[in-house]
């Protein structure tokens, strides 16, 4: 509903303002994205009872395809309602599937509950600088 795509416009927003070169890809086509000197912030809601919203399901049908992803560092920030019983559980197991598969989880997740977030996207505003200076440390 739109979400978690103003969170990823607003942080992609700031990085760039900082001169930090950034691309976001709202319909994420694996095969277009660099893995290699790179770092992806993956951000994402919860649908149906935990599973993925529709603009991920091909992007994490290729991510299961692969092998490897030991190239690859990555954070992950998910949206979701705590009275869901599968509270996050897709920025969850994204986490898990990339980790699965070897890349290299640069900063704990971000998890935002919609329940507490007026606006979700000032809570990952003002978490972006920490995770600059983790990045920068890499
Ligand atoms: C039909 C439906 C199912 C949902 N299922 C879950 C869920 O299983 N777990 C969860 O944490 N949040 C769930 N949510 C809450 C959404 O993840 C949350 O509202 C999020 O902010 C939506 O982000 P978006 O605006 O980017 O779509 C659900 C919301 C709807 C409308």
């Amino acid at each position: 509903m739109g979400s978690a795509e103003y969170v990823g416009e607003q942080l992609a927003e700031q990085l760039i303002t900082q001169g930090i070169n950034t691309e976001v890809h709202d319909q994420p086509n694996f095969s277009e994205i660099n893995q290699e000197n790179t770092i992806w912030l993956l951000c994402t809601s919860t649908y149906g009872a935990g599973d993925y919203p529709e603009n991920l399901l091909a992007f994490v049908e290729d991510i299961n395809q692969v092998d490897d992803l030991k190239g690859l560092n990555f954070s992950v920030i998910g949206l979701g309602d705590t009275s869901y019983d599968t509270y996050n559980l897709a920025g969850r197991n994204l986490e898990q599937l990339l980790l699965s598969k070897g890349a290299h989880r640069i900063a704990d997740r971000l998890e935002l509950n919609i329940l507490d977030e007026q606006l979700p996207e000032d809570t990952a505003l003002a978490w972006l600088p920490s995770w600059i200076e983790k990045v920068s440390s890499i």
